[in-house]
């Protein structure tokens, strides 16, 4: 074994582990040729990986960074595995005249078309990484002694992608199953950077319409415990400027009103309002994602000089920016009238601008949510289908941020976050973004379970 690693091909992390070893002490010999044959045991797959490890590492060496993923190569990969696997029907979507971001959609018909079918989806892109951060290349998929699987992608979401594929595929193959519903799996473009180009224009298509969803998986987030992770709903973003005027005047006049002064007491108020939501969360009243969270992101006034800005000017204008998350269970109105009225009031001489970056209400007026209780039968099934395949769900949680889940909710189409890593500490958009391999083959077995239950559900409206 330990001859082996060291004859590795390339300088590997192994290699350099076996140097090391070479200048260390005989006395601690024994207990490392020990601590050596455990690490070895705990290494299942990595010296001959099956081939859904091999699979998985071939879609993470696919480019998939913006500002440039190369969606050709995703799609091709994508394509021709699943044509690997009997029953699965594919098509390719454009939704812009350029026809440069496919969204692959797959297909496999259930014997009762009639009934509302199940999505699967993922994303085919990344967000950058910069290679210097990184201990081994990014779209790499390195494979180390102890299991990791190392890219960009790993996490987010490259794996539930091809896992959904992997479970069908066992399914198919193995267990001889058939589905009453119609599963669909979609892998869309553009996530990262919106999904103004991808989700956002798939579910206005006629396409989409023609599939006749009951209930979507999406992508979630890594646990760092032993439960699993599952969210019913995002965050909304709201970027918020604020504006005061005033009179401007010399830097050595007390005088009341002036633009500064009026921006600051908002920025007072404001500091309050987050102190109050963050206290929530300080004395465990409520998750991070449960509270509104107001964010100082800039400040703008003075008037710029040659060394800096002019220090005996009081400007006539100053400008504060703020990054506020509401939960679906924020009362948008509220929050309006609020700024109107407390934030940035007319009668102290300030006005604002609310850009809502996405609905807190779906196309019913209700709250951007899925419900996690027994008034939602796809859930119920959900749970049942992890619990029975060895997993255990954790308390249902808002994401902090925002997936193309909000596109699917606001028709009013239940969709659940949820990414089987569990034991995994969270690494999404970080340097080193890696997942096991032990974690990522439990996943395949938990979606086995879980697309199994799904598609047999027969009794739902
Ligand atoms: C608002 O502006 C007007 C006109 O410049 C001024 O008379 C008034 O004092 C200002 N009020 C406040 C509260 O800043
Ligand atoms: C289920 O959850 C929804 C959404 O949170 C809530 O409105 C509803 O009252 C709950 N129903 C039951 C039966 O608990
Ligand atoms: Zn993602």
């Amino acid at each position: 074994m330990f001859d082996f690693r060291c004859s590795a091909g390339k300088m590997s992390e192994q290699q350099r582990f076996c140097h090391h070893h070479l200048l260390l002490s005989p006395l601690l010999l024994p207990f490392l040729s020990f601590s050596l044959f455990l690490a070895a045991a705990a290494e299942i797959h990595h010296q001959n990986p099956p081939p859904a490890i091999t699979r998985f590492q071939q879609y993470l060496q696919i480019s998939s960074a913006h500002p440039t993923p190369d969606y050709t190569s995703a799609i091709n990969f994508l394509t021709s595995f699943s044509n690997s696997i009997p029953s699965l029907q594919s098509q390719i979507l454009y939704f812009t005249p350029e026809k440069d971001k496919p969204l692959l959609l797959l297909t496999w018909p259930g014997s009762d078309p009639t009934l509302p079918s199940v999505l699967l989806n993922s994303h085919l892109d990344s967000v950058p990484a910069d290679p210097s951060k990184w201990v081994h290349p990014p779209f790499s998929a390195y494979h180390s002694s102890d299991g990791k699987i190392f890219a960009r992608g790993a996490q987010d979401d490259k794996c539930i992608g091809i896992q959904y594929l992997e479970a069908i595929k066992r399914l198919i193959e193995e267990k001889n199953f058939s589905p009453l519903r119609t599963v669909h799996i979609s892998f869309v473009p553009d996530e990262e950077i919106g999904g103004f180009d991808g989700m956002a224009k798939f579910v206005k298509s006629e396409e989409f319409k023609a599939l006749n969803l009951g209930f979507v998986l999406d992508e979630g987030q890594a646990s760092p415990g032993d439960e699993y992770r599952v969210f019913y709903a995002d965050r909304q973003p709201w970027h918020i400027v604020i504006k005061a005027v005033g009179m401007p005047g010399h830097g050595s006049r007390m005088f009341d009103n002036s633009a500064m002064e009026n921006l600051m007491k908002s920025v007072e108020v404001i500091t309050k309002f987050r102190d109050a939501e963050f206290d929530k969360v300080k004395a465990g009243l409520a998750a991070n994602s449960e509270v509104i969270s107001a964010n100082p992101v800039f400040l703008k006034a003075g008037i710029p000089s040659p060394t800096g800005f002019v220090m005996n000017v009081q400007p006539s204008e100053a400008e504060a920016g703020f990054d506020l998350r509401l939960p679906p269970t924020a009362d948008p109105d509220a929050v309006r009238r609020r700024i109107a009225e407390e934030w940035a009031p007319s009668w102290r001489n300030m006005s604002f601008e609310i850009t809502e970056k996405g609905p807190l209400r779906d196309h019913k007026g209700r709250p951007l949510l899925t419900p996690t209780n027994d008034s939602n039968s796809w859930w119920s099934v959900f749970k049942q289908a992890v619990t029975s395949a060895g997993g255990k769900l954790a308390k249902p949680e808002i994401l902090p941020s925002t997936t193309d889940a909000r596109f699917m909710r606001q028709l009013g189409i239940p969709t659940i976050g949820f990414s089987p890593m569990r034991n995994t500490p969270i690494l999404l958009h970080d340097h080193n973004e890696f997942l096991k391999d032990s974690v990522y083959l439990e996943g395949i077995k938990v979606y086995e379970s879980v697309i199994k239950s799904l598609s047999s559900f027969a009794d739902s409206s």
